[in-house]
């Protein structure tokens, strides 16, 4: 109805105006341009109308979907020939930036230019698949038993029978659309799609829907730089869940408890350090405060606005559903305030970070939507932004830091100003296992097609390409038709912005960072205090290309990506692997003696209370060259009702050392071999005590977690 309008109102506008200078150009291109965005607001809305039903699972939701979807493709393709034919090169003036954005934009709506079979065929192709796999309810998930696919991310997260996980990996395989029709019909079509929009190579033509030039070149190199931290952990991941002569080898995927290996977070328990006190705390608080789902929207809402950046409004959280799968799926009307999202109901840190990724991702939405110059070409582009990716990425950085988890309830302040470089090798982990194995499987996501569309694969290769890449490249021993499981896969989108985001969300975390005046203040506070830099990003939208607003969100520290970032914010978790891999530090159960050696308190936490407060370590994650508070805490632990896992128990078990090389040196060896002894006395009585209050502990949560499993199955 409205657009007719507009068509009526154009159509008087050409009667009434004559002539052909280009100020009447100009002012029928921008109403064309006006009309034709209403047009794509229209259309997505009927499409959000339909995606939201069929994530919710009604019965005529996927026929609306493919139908809707459908229907884009011809859509799209009649509006850039409309656009095309009104415009002129002389309807625009030199000063005519937002215009000349607008008209680019939808001139090159990337794959919706495909012929009409041809992107029917894709879709078609996506929504089915993708829809087999979210409301599949016969996933193997051990012992018989058949479920969903929110149980089987769940039952994958908890097993630990290696056959068992392999079972219920190829349960979820045998759920997956046909890779030959994939690699035949649907990968193919990126040729196509990229001569559509006028670009000979494919990797060109993503380059330009990424609006970065050499992007896929440029991730490459970020990429040689991120690799030998990819390489250690996974080391260390190998060295932990199957010994030194696994280190350097492929890991069987299902061992990563992943499906497609993009996420490690479900190791941590097995790869914790040897003080995992912050782990297990945020952890059972999680748990115990039940906060997922909507609760853990509710925590994002608030860091939003300890962030000055406004909460989500409530009636999104009224119409979103909490009853589905994770990962968040959020579904856009491009209206004001209407967007909603499906997520999981379940309680985990990958989890908790997701959700404040998700509703920093809705609130950057509407933020952009609130500029009114924003139309919807600017606020929807479809373009691949790594400042998209990068400032919801950065919210999720902030949700673990311990001012933020001290405001969460979830771990105190004062307990993380003591031994604070252990609790931050921790968190390191935590993200570390989220970030690495997904920059990894991005540029090898979208180099193996590149790959295949190039023909640098043999075509009797090309089925068993997948696996034979990921060895390689990843070394993760994988399937060959996993990769067909994956959304961006099926519907033929590009990882590289997500890729980029990752990268670029360490320099904005750093650019705050080396702001503050001293390690310990709060990092949240200083961001809310300085957020006008990301608003203007989000402001501006799509009206200029991400790489141009890189300077001004990085506050001029960069004016592009850099990989320094990431392993600067990393160099902990660097300095730990190296010292867990180092095969000279086999001798670490002795090093780690040295605390009785000295008497003071500091450096000699072995006892059972600590009250001497420690000098907070002044050191940044940046900054930082040494971990040395090896201080085994009991004095809480003692108190806790919180206590979760096996990994305390182990870890003391078997201590090893995280960089003590410096105190080896030290001039009290001397008498090194008195007070070893006295240590290991020391050290056992301690370690015995911890065993059976930890075992009586671990007891008692057990009967916790099945009471809340009871109840969480209850509800
Ligand atoms: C699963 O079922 C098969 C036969 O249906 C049976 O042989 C097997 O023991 C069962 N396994 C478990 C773990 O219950
Ligand atoms: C790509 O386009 C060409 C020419 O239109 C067509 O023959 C070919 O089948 C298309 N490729 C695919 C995978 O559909
Ligand atoms: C999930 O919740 C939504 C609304 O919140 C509801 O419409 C839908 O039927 C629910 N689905 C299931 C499977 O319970
Ligand atoms: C909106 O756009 C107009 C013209 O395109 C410009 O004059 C105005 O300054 C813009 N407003 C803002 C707030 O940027
Ligand atoms: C394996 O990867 C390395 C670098 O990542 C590359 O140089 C080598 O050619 C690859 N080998 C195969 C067989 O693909
Ligand atoms: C970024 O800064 C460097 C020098 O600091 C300069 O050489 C380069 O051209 C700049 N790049 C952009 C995109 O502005």
């Amino acid at each position: 109805m409205r657009p007719n309008f507009f068509l009526l109102c154009i159509c008087f506008y050409a009667l009434l105006s004559s002539g052909t200078s280009s100020g009447d150009d100009r002012r029928w291109l921008v109403s064309l341009v006006d009309l034709v965005e209403f047009d794509y607001q229209d259309q997505c809305d009927q499409r959000a109308t339909a995606a939201w039903e069929e994530l919710l699972g009604s019965t005529k939701g996927l026929s609306m979907k493919l139908e809707r979807d459908k229907a884009f493709g011809i859509f799209a393709r009649k509006q850039k020939t409309d656009v095309e034919s009104a415009f002129t090169a002389h309807a625009l003036s030199a000063d005519d930036d937002t215009l000349r954005r607008r008209v680019k934009l939808l001139l090159q709506p990337g794959d919706a230019l495909l012929d009409t079979q041809q992107w029917i065929r894709l879709v078609t192709f996506a929504d089915n698949a993708l829809n087999r796999i979210r409301t599949s309810t016969d996933y193997d998930c051990g012992a018989n038993t058949t479920c969903s696919l929110r149980e089987l991310h769940n039952s994958l997260a908890r097993e630990q029978d290696e056959q068992v996980l392999r079972q219920m990996k190829l349960s979820w395989e045998s759920h997956l659309p046909e890779l030959h029709d994939y690699l035949e019909n649907i990968l193919p079509l990126l040729r196509n799609a990229s001569k559509e929009n006028h670009y000979e190579l494919v990797e060109e033509y993503w380059d330009a829907l990424c609006e970065y030039e050499g992007a896929l070149l440029a991730a490459r190199e970020l990429w040689q730089r991120v690799r030998p931290l990819y390489l250690k952990l996974h080391k260390y991941t190998a060295l932990k869940l199957r010994g030194p002569s696994a280190v350097g080898e492929p890991l069987p995927i299902h061992l990563l408890h992943s499906l497609t290996g993009d996420d490690w977070s479900n190791l941590i328990e097995k790869l914790l350090p040897k003080h995992p006190d912050i782990y297990q705390k945020v952890h059972a608080n999680l748990q115990l405060k039940d906060i997922g789902g909507l609760k853990a929207f509710k925590e994002a809402n608030n860091l939003l606005s300890q962030l000055n950046l406004g909460e989500l409004p409530p009636e999104i959280f009224l119409e979103s559903a909490f009853n589905g799968t994770c990962p968040t799926t959020v579904v856009d009307w491009c209206q004001p305030n209407k967007v909603r999202f499906v997520t999981c109901k379940d309680v985990s840190i990958q989890n908790y970070m997701d959700a404040h990724e998700a509703a920093m991702k809705i609130r950057y939405k509407l933020i952009t939507a609130l500029h009114s110059n924003n139309t919807y070409i600017l606020r929807e582009a479809p373009r691949y932004s790594a400042i998209y990716e990068a400032v919801p990425g950065f919210m999720s950085l902030l949700s673990l830091n311990p001012h933020t988890l001290d405001r969460a309830g979830l771990y105190p302040l004062e307990r993380f100003n003591y031994n604070t470089n252990h609790h931050r090798l921790v968190l390191q982990l935590i993200i570390a296992l989220r970030d690495l194995p997904k920059l990894n499987y991005y540029i090898a996501a979208d180099t193996w097609r590149l790959d295949v569309l190039m023909g640098k694969i043999p075509y009797a290769k090309i089925e068993d390409s997948w696996r034979d890449f990921r060895k390689n490249f990843s070394l993760i021993e994988t399937s060959n038709v996993d990769i067909v499981g994956d959304p961006y896969i099926l519907l033929n989108k590009p990882y590289i912005g997500k890729f980029l985001g990752i990268i670029l969300k360490y320099q904005i975390y750093q650019s705050f960072a080396e702001e503050l005046i001293s390690d310990d203040s709060d990092l949240v506070k200083h961001v809310a205090e300085n957020n006008q830099r990301l608003i203007d990003v989000m402001m501006q939208g799509f009206v200029a290309t991400w790489p141009e607003m890189v300077s001004d969100l990085l506050a001029k520290r960069e004016n592009g990506l850099e990989y320094t970032g990431i392993t600067d914010y990393f160099r902990l978790l660097d300095e730990y692997l190296d010292n867990q891999l180092d095969p000279a530090s086999d001798n670490m159960v002795e090093d780690y003696v040295d605390p009785p050696v000295e008497p003071e308190p500091q450096e000699n936490d072995i006892s059972e209370k600590s009250d001497t407060p420690i000098e907070p370590n002044n050191e940044l994650d940046k900054t930082h060259d040494d971990i040395h508070e090896n201080i085994i805490e009991t004095d809480d632990d003692t108190n806790s009702k919180y206590e979760t896992s096996t990994v305390g128990v182990l870890e003391i078990k078997n201590p090893v050392g995280v960089g003590d090389q410096n105190e080896i040196e030290n001039p009290k060896e001397a008498s090194y071999n008195v007070y070893w002894w006295i240590g290991v006395a020391v050290a056992l009585a301690v370690i015995v005590i911890l065993v059976a209050i930890i075992a009586r502990k671990r007891r008692s949560h057990k009967k916790q977690v099945e009471r809340q499993r009871r109840q969480n199955t209850r509800a």
